[in-house]
C-alpha cells in the first residue's frame, strides 16, 4: 500500500532559552544538562499556544507537498498539551487553513509516542482508499505544564510543532509498524489534566505539573526501543543495516547514542536535533524529519525507521520507504 511522505514542515516559537538561561531559573548548569541529555537550548512559546504552532507547521508542510488545504481528507494532531480539550487543535487547524467541512479532524494523545501512533492511524485510514491526503501534526507547548522549580524535568523539554502530509499516491510504502503499551502503575511520567471544578466530587488533588522518574523512564526507553528493533528484524528479516535513517523520539542524546552503539550503527544514521530543541514530545520526530529534508539527506527510495516512546507508557515503531 502506498504511503508517501508528500511534504513536511516544522515551526518553533521564537523565544530561545539556553542552558545558561535555565540556570537563572533553577540550580543547574550547562555542563550538567549537556552531558546528561545533549541539550544546549530549547524554545518556549511565550506568546503562542499549541494550535498556533501547529498551524504554522501545517502551512509549511502543505506548501512542501504542493497541495492546498482543500485537498486534505483528514487532519490528525498528536499532542498531550492541546490549547484546550475542545475545540481540538485539529479543528482549530482546519478552520485556520480553511479546509473542507467533510473531513476527519481530531487530536490523539500518545504522549511522546503520539506521532508514531498517528502514523499508524493515518496508514490505516489511507489503506481504506477513502482518504487520499492526511495532514498529521505533532504539536506541543509543554512549558504550560512544566514545573519551573524542578530542575530534574524543566531543563529537558521544549515547545514546537512538526507536520507531514501523507498520501496514498506515489512511490512511498509502509514496510512495517508496531505499537505497544506497558503497564505503569507508578505513573513514572505524568502530566496534569483538567482540574476538577465540581464541589460534589472529592477526587484526590492531582499535581498540576509534569512529574517524572527519570531513571525509570530512561530504562523503559532503552528496553522499548530494543524490543521494537528486535521484533522488526524477526518479522521482516531486515536489520538496521538495511535502513538509511533511524529517527528516535528526541528525548535524550544518551538514549540515542546508546542504541546506535548497541546495534553497531553510526551516529550519523540516527538523526539528532535534540541539541537545539530539547524534548518536544509528539513534535520531535516530524521536526527531525524536516531537518533531514532541509539538510538534503532525504532521498527517494530511502528507508526510514521512526520510534516513539513515552508516557502511558506507550511506544511504537514505523518503517517506511520514501
Ligand atoms: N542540574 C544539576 N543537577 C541536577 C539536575 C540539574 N538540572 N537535575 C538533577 N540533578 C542532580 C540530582 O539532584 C542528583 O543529585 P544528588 O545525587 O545529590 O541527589 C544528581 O544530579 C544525579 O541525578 P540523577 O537523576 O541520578 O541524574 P541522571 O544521571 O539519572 O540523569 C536524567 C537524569 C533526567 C537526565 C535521566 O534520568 C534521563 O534522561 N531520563 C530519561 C528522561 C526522559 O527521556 N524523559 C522523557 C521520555 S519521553
Amino acid at each position: 500500500m502506498s504511503f508517501t511522505l508528500k511534504g513536511m514542515g516544522s515551526y518553533l516559537p521564537s523565544a530561545t532559552f539556553t542552558n545558561d538561561d535555565m540556570a537563572k531559573i533553577v540550580d543547574t548548569n550547562h555542563e550538567w544538562i549537556h552531558s546528561r541529555s545533549g541539550i544546549s537550548s530549547r524554545h518556549f512559546a511565550t506568546e503562542e499556544n499549541t494550535h498556533d504552532l501547529a498551524i504554522q507547521a501545517a502551512k509549511i508542510a502543505l506548501t512542501d507537498a504542493n497541495l492546498n488545504a482543500v485537498d486534505l481528507d483528514a487532519i490528525l494532531v498528536a499532542t498531550f498539551t492541546p490549547s484546550e480539550i475542545t475545540p481540538s487543535v485539529a479543528c482549530r487547524v482546519a478552520d485556520a487553513l480553511e479546509a473542507r467541512d467533510d473531513i476527519l479532524a481530531y487530536d490523539l494523545n500518545g504522549a511522546c509516542s503520539g506521532f508514531v501512533y498517528g502514523l499508524e492511524t493515518a496508514n490505516a485510514l489511507l489503506s481504506t482508499g477513502k482518504y487520499k491526503h492526511i495532514l498529521l501534526i505533532g504539536a506541543e507547548v509543554i512549558s504550560k505544564v512544566l514545573d519551573f522549580s524542578d530542575r530534574r524535568t524543566c531543563i529537558l523539554f521544549g515547545d514546537g510543532a512538526g507536520a507531514v502530509v501523507l498520501s496514498n499516491t506515489g512511490e512511498g510504502r509502509s514496510l512495517w509498524s508496531k505499537t505497544y503499551r506497558k503497564f505503569d502503575a507508578k505513573c513514572s511520567l505524568f502530566a496534569p489534566g483538567v482540574p476538577v471544578n465540581n464541589p460534589l466530587v472529592s477526587h484526590e488533588a492531582q499535581p498540576q505539573k509534569v512529574q517524572m522518574d527519570g531513571t525509570a523512564i530512561f530504562q523503559f526507553a532503552i528496553e522499548a526501543i530494543q524490543r521494537a528493533i528486535k521484533e522488526f528484524t524477526q518479522e521482516t528479516g531486515m536489520t538496521l543495516d538495511d535502513l538509511d535513517h533511524v529517527v528516535l523520539h528526541q528525548a535524550n542524546q544518551r538514549i540515542t547514542s546508546y542504541i546506535a552503539k548497541t546495534f553497531k550503527q553510526t551516529d550519523e544514521k540516527f538523526v539528532s536535533v535534540i541539541e537545539d530543541i530539547g524534548n518536544t514530545s509528539a513534535a520531535s520526530i516530524p521536526i527531525a524529519l524536516t531537518a533531514l529534508k532541509r539538510d538534503n539527506r532525504l532521498h527517494p527510495g530511502q528507508k526510514i525507521m521512526m520510534i516513539g516512546f513515552g508516557a502511558g507508557l506507550t511506544y511504537g515503531a514505523f518503517v517506511l520507504s520514501v
